[in-house]
C-alpha cells in the first residue's frame, strides 16, 4: 500500500515535471539542462505525494490533474536544494547521487536554475485546473510557506546564522519548522485546497504538516550522522563538520529519534476525524521517520 502510494505518486509527478519543464533542446539550452539535471536525479518526491494524498483524503479519490500542483511543489523544493548546496550556503558537492548543480554547470547557472524553477513553479500554479478562488489561496499558501516570515527562506537564513553557535532548543525548532516544515505543510494544505477542503479540514492538515515536517527535518539531521554518503546520495557528516544547529547535536541521536516518533503520533491525532481515508497519509508520516535516506 505505502509502496504503491509512493511509486504511483512518483510516476505521476515525474511525468508532469517532464511535461512542464522546458526540454534540454530549448534555447538557452544550458539553463534547461541544469534544471533537469537537478530535478530528474532521483528525489523521493515526498512533497508531491503528501499533496496528492491530502487531496485524495479530502475528495475521496485522486483529484484530476493534482499532479501539476505536486510538480510545482517539487520545482520549489528542488530550487531550495540547488541554492542550499551553493558554496555560499552549505557548499555541497553531491545531491541526489549526482554532482550538485553548481559542480556540473557552474555557480552562475546554478543560481539561475534555482530562480528559474521558482518562476516556472508559479507559472504552473497560475494555470492549475481548480476553481480560481482555490488557486489564489494555493498560491498564497505556497508563497508564504517558502518566504521569509516563518517560511523556508527565513529558516535557511537562521540555519546559516546559527552555524558555529550554541543554539537554544527554541531557535533550533524555529529553524526546522521554517526551513522544512513550512513547505511540507504548504504541500498538504494546498493539496487539500485543490480538492475543496473546508476550513476545519485545512486547519487539521496544517497541524498535521507542522508536526510531520518537524519530524522530517529531525530525521534528516539524524541520517546525516548515521548513514553514509552513498546511502544518502548527499554528503554525510556534513552538519557536524559545519557545526550546524541540529537535533542530534543538541539532544543526541536517541532523544532525537524519540522526539520524531512522538511528533508523528501527535500528527496522527490531527487526522482522527477523517477516519479510514487518512490511512495513506498516516503511512506516509510513519515512512518519513523510518526512512533510511
Ligand atoms: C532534503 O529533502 C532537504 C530537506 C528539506 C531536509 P528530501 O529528503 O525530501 O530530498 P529529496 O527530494 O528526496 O532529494
Ligand atoms: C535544507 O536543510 C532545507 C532546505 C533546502 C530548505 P539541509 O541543509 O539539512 O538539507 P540537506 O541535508 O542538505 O539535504
Ligand atoms: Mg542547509
Ligand atoms: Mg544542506
Ligand atoms: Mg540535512
Amino acid at each position: 500500500m505505502l509502496k504503491e502510494t509512493l511509486e504511483h505518486g512518483r510516476q505521476l509527478t515525474d511525468a508532469a515535471l517532464d511535461r512542464l519543464i522546458p526540454l534540454e533542446t530549448q534555447h538557452p539550452e544550458s539553463i534547461h539542462k541544469a534544471m533537469r539535471h537537478s530535478v530528474f536525479a532521483g528525489g523521493k518526491r515526498l512533497r508531491p505525494v503528501l499533496c496528492m494524498e491530502a487531496g485524495r483524503m479530502v475528495a475521496g479519490s485522486l483529484p484530476a490533474r493534482i499532479e501539476e500542483l505536486g510538480a510545482a511543489l517539487e520545482m520549489l523544493h528542488t530550487y531550495s536544494l540547488i541554492h542550499d548546496d551553493l558554496p555560499a550556503l552549505d557548499n555541497d558537492d553531491l545531491r541526489r547521487g549526482r554532482p550538485t548543480c553548481h559542480k556540473a554547470f557552474g555557480e552562475a547557472i546554478a543560481i539561475l536554475a534555482g530562480d528559474a524553477l521558482q518562476t516556472q513553479a508559479y507559472e504552473v500554479l497560475a494555470r492549475l485546473k481548480c476553481p480560481a478562488e482555490a488557486r489564489v489561496r494555493i498560491i498564497e499558501e505556497i508563497a508564504r510557506g517558502t518566504g521569509t516570515v516563518d517560511g523556508m527562506i527565513g529558516g535557511q537564513v537562521v540555519d546559516l546564522e546559527a552555524e558555529h553557535t550554541q543554539p537554544t532548543a527554541e531557535m533550533l525548532e524555529y529553524i526546522h519548522r521554517s526551513k522544512t516544515a513550512a513547505l511540507i505543510t504548504a504541500s498538504l494544505v494546498s493539496g487539500g485546497l485543490f480538492a475543496g477542503a473546508k476550513e476545519n479540514q485545512v486547519a487539521k492538515l496544517r497541524a498535521f504538516g507542522l508536526a510531520i515536517g518537524l519530524a522530517f527535518q529531525i530525521v534528516d539531521d539524524v541520517l546525516d550522522v548515521t548513514q553514509t554518503s552513498e546511502q544518502l546520495g548527499k554528503t554525510a557528516g556534513k552538519d557536524t563538520a559545519s557545526e550546524k544547529a541540529t537535533y542530534p547535536a543538541l539532544f543526541g541521536i536517541d532523544a532525537s529519534v524519540r522526539k520524531a516518533d512522538a511528533l508523528v503520533n501527535e500528527a496522527f491525532a490531527e487526522l482522527g476525524s477523517f477516519g479510514e481515508p487518512a490511512e495513506p497519509l498516516k503511512e506516509l508520516a510513519r515512512f518519513l521517520v523510518e526512512r533510511k535516506k
